[in-house]
């Protein structure tokens, strides 16, 4: 008989999960929508890739190749790496449940920093584990306290670099003390979505230690400087005996032939790649001065969005701020749910969506309707 006791009921962890809540993506009606929420780059995608994802207009009930071969081996190419040790799937979010849902079973323990990117708890919960949460030192990662927090239960610990929302990375000495700290058991998720952003000289994405060692594994994305989000894109590199794990639970055709082919063709347009390095080194700079010339604090960041702190002060609060932009159009993040409810995260967007959003805060801070 069917009642509600018995009905079926998911697994320990799974109604723990808060659903992740994407980047808002409208305006008021008539008012022209600057999406500054998500990460995604003004650029848009290299029209290398638009055009390629169009050649698979005609063959869609054609399945894909289930190994994306010529994704892999044009990432390969790319980076001077052994395609055999690439992984695609859809979006580096898919990657990080697989290494999740391979390496972390039940009561074992994944960590991340506070404000790491929410995807990591998601992951851990779903897959039956405990998420530890470690605190982070001026919204940066803090190597000794990931360190602490490592027990005999550890099986994943999970760092964004640089990290979303805050904006804030480690160089690469902080990232081998961290890996020359874990026990060999646990898999260090190097996860640098952000990576073709940065400019300081003592950063590295990770491809350097996944090749020496056999527990790291560095994911990255084609959603933000690629310009492919919405084709749901990601790629992994990582120790043969990782990506064989990977492989045997991912589904066999994880990857769309439109991806697979967007994704070969964006790779290979480096001069996109720089433009959007180029537009963004520019509008991070003068976005940053400008908001810190209206008293704002932001984190000093070095991927394509800024973390922008707001007083407590009634009529100045984050949460008023984002009413008052959004009103004009301009949606940035809330970052609540990243722990910092006195902070708005914005992506650097066209040089239109930067100066409209300056122009709105001075207003917003004035008083101005
Ligand atoms: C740090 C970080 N990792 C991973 C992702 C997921 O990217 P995607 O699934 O689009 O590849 C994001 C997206 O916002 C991110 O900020």
């Amino acid at each position: 008989m069917a009642n509600a006791a018995s009905r079926p009921v998911p697994r320990p962890g799974v109604l723990d999960i808060q659903a992740y809540v994407p980047g808002k993506s409208a305006a008021p009606a008539g008012v022209k929508l600057h999406k500054l929420s998500s990460n995604e780059t003004p650029l848009g995608p290299s029209p290398k890739a638009v055009a390629a994802y169009g050649s698979i207009a005609g063959k869609l009930e054609l399945y894909p190749d289930g190994s994306s071969t010529k994704l892999r081996e044009a990432i390969a190419g790319r980076y001077g790496l052994d395609a055999n040790r690439i992984l695609c799937g859809t979006g580096s979010d898919e990657l990080l449940q697989l290494i999740t849902k391979a390496y972390l079973g039940d009561c074992d323990e994944g960590v991340f920093t506070e404000h790491g990117f929410l995807v990591y708890r998601i992951a851990i919960l779903a897959a039956g584990g405990k998420p530890v949460v470690v605190k982070e030192k001026n919204f940066t990662a803090d190597v000794d306290a990931i360190l602490a927090a490592v027990t005999p239960k550890t099986k994943i610990v999970f760092l964004a670099n640089p990290n979303n929302p805050t904006g804030t990375y480690l160089p690469f000495d902080e990232v081998k003390r961290l890996h020359a700290g874990l026990p060999g058991n646990v898999l260090l998720v190097l996860d640098a979505a952000y990576a073709e952003y940065v400019r300081r000289n003592d950063y590295a994405s990770g491809l350097e230690l996944v090749a020496e060692s056999e527990n790291v594994v560095m994911t990255r994305t084609f959603s933000k400087i690629y310009g492919l989000a919405n084709l749901r894109l990601g790629w992994l590199y990582g120790p043969a005996h990782v990506v064989d794990a990977l492989d045997r639970i991912r589904g066999p055709f994880n990857v769309n032939g439109a991806a697979i082919e967007a994704g070969a063709a964006a790779i290979a347009d480096e001069a996109h790649v720089a433009s959007a390095i180029e537009h963004n080194d520019k509008w991070l700079a003068w976005t940053t001065v400008e908001l810190e010339k209206l008293g704002l604090s932001v984190t000093p960041s070095v991927g394509n969005f800024i973390l922008i702190h707001f007083p407590a002060t009634p009529g100045k609060t984050a949460r008023e701020a984002d009413a008052f932009l959004t009103q004009r159009g301009l949606i940035l993040r809330a970052v609540a749910a990243y722990g910092l409810p006195d902070a708005l995260r914005m992506t650097i967007g066209s040089e239109e969506a930067n100066r409209l959003v300056v122009a709105a805060l001075t207003d917003f801070l004035a008083g101005k309707a």
